[in-house]
């Protein structure tokens, strides 16, 4: 965008390899941005007061884990504040970037100036960030829409011409930019508010998409009991702009860094101020009872798990990350270990970070490839909705599994495809494809309707 930044950490191992322009993470364009502006545009540094010296504006985008009540642990933010406050020689923009309960503004102000800041030479503005994992460079730089909440024009004329190269278009336009996505009008609207809503705003956003994730998963359930197919529920709600398509994919729910960690945070910050939000409990009950049922039609499939093995495709919590983070496909893993059954796991980015979670554990190998851990396998269960696994070779995956069963948690697969290939196919809120050679005793699956 033309910015010089200065990343600060204070673990040196962390920005050895971001000096050498190296990724630490399974980011899309991060590793060509850092090959074409490490060491120029972009530096690293584990000096706080060296950066903020040098910069007009700072960004706090430390960590905030939850705590044990659920509520953020604002600990990082307040050591960093007072840090921050201690270097402040001439007027600053202090920006929260982090995801905070509201009041956290008001909280790092009374913080910098009790660390001896003088009132007049900073604002703290909330900017709160909606990029994914797996996407996020691209949704940064080509935002459905970005929020500045300030609480003085200067500091709101700041933020205004730090975000310019997206809101005016020039960014896009750029033929150094990368490329943008379909959907890219051309211009990213800015929408400017107070410190609290800004606050309010991040954390409702993320609720409100979680909400749509368990809602969808509740209709898929209510399809299961009645015979409706959820792909074909979902294609007629979504097609209604107010309700949308995205985010309305059933499965075996949310996980990742955010959403659960944001709804009981939320939650926390909506009891402190006097609001019982239960809407959130049952987003999150939904949530977590979707493993559980996915576990239960594994078991129904398969009669007794115990000796049972397995082939895992996927342990992200979502395709395109190697974050295993609050993973479904993991806390399915872990289930179903607990149950007595073998793993033979594959993803395509995220098996390091599983080999540590599941270190020692004999029962769990991790095979290089999707064929390979079908090996030998009593079932295939596809956790994770990487691309890549739609495009598998399906008669290899017959020909190696002991038994050809499938139960897709992503809905990756189609029933039609699966049956026409003599699997026994379960998805998430459709009929069950059953070839007439495979119905299991006292079985309520249904089969699927060709008509
Ligand atoms: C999320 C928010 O989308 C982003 O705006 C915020 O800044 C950070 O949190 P992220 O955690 O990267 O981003 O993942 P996201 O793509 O939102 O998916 C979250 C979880 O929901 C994943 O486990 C995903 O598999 C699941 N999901 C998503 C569904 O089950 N169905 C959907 O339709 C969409």
């Amino acid at each position: 965008m033309g910015h010089t930044v200065i990343c600060v950490d204070r673990d040196e191992k962390r920005l050895e390899p971001l000096r050498r322009g190296e990724s630490p993470i399974h980011e899309a364009h991060l590793p060509e941005l850092l090959r074409r502006h490490a060491g120029r545009s972009v530096t690293f540094s584990d000096s706080i007061s060296a950066a903020v010296r040098a910069s007009e504006v700072i960004f706090i985008a430390v960590g905030t884990p939850p705590a044990v009540g659920g509520e953020s642990d604002l600990s990082q933010v307040e050591a960093v504040s007072r840090e921050i406050a201690e270097s402040i020689d001439a007027y600053r923009v202090i920006v929260e970037k982090s995801t905070v309960p509201v009041h956290t503004s008001g909280w790092i102000d009374r913080v910098i100036a009790m660390n001896g800041a003088r009132r007049e030479l900073y604002d703290v503005v909330s900017n709160p960030e909606f990029l994914r994992e797996g996407t996020a460079v691209r949704d940064f730089l080509f935002p459905d829409r970005i929020v500045v909440g300030a609480d003085s024009q200067r500091a709101a004329a700041v933020m205004q011409e730090i975000y310019g190269p997206l809101t005016g278009g020039k960014y896009g336009a750029s033929p150094e930019s990368i490329p943008a996505p379909a959907h890219w009008q051309g211009k990213a609207p800015l929408v400017l508010t107070s410190t609290k809503s800004a606050e309010l705003i991040k954390h409702a956003s993320n609720a409100f998409l979680a909400m749509k994730i368990s809602f969808i998963n509740a209709v898929a359930n209510l399809c299961e009991a009645s015979g409706a197919d959820v792909e074909q529920v979902k294609r007629g709600i979504g097609a209604d702009s107010r309700i949308g398509q995205r985010f309305l994919n059933p499965g075996i729910g949310y996980g990742g860094s955010c959403f659960p960690k944001d709804l009981q945070s939320f939650r926390h910050v909506a009891r402190e101020c006097g609001y019982e939000f239960s809407l959130l409990d049952e987003v999150i009950r939904i949530n977590d009872e979707q493993r559980k049922r996915f576990v239960q039609k594994v078991r129904k499939a398969l009669w007794t798990l115990k000796g049972k093995r397995i082939a895992v495709l996927g342990l992200a919590f979502k395709g395109g990350t190697d974050d295993i983070r609050e993973s479904p496909a993991i806390e399915i893993c872990r289930e179903l270990l607990a149950g007595g059954c073998t793993l033979q796991a594959y993803d395509p980015a995220a098996t390091e970070r599983a080999r540590d979670v599941f270190h020692g554990n004999a029962h769990v190998t991790f095979a290089p490839d999707a064929y390979s851990a079908c090996e030998g396998g009593d079932a295939l269960l596809a956790l994770t909705d990487w691309a890549e696994f739609a495009e598998l070779d399906l008669d290899r995956i017959k020909a190696v599994l002991r038994y050809p069963i499938v139960l897709d948690g992503r809905n990756i697969f189609s029933p039609q495809t699966m049956e026409a290939k003599g699997f026994t196919y379960y998805g998430i809120g459709r009929a069950t494809a059953l070839p007439a050679s495979d119905v299991p005793p006292e079985s309520t699956a249904r089969r699927r309707s060709t008509s």
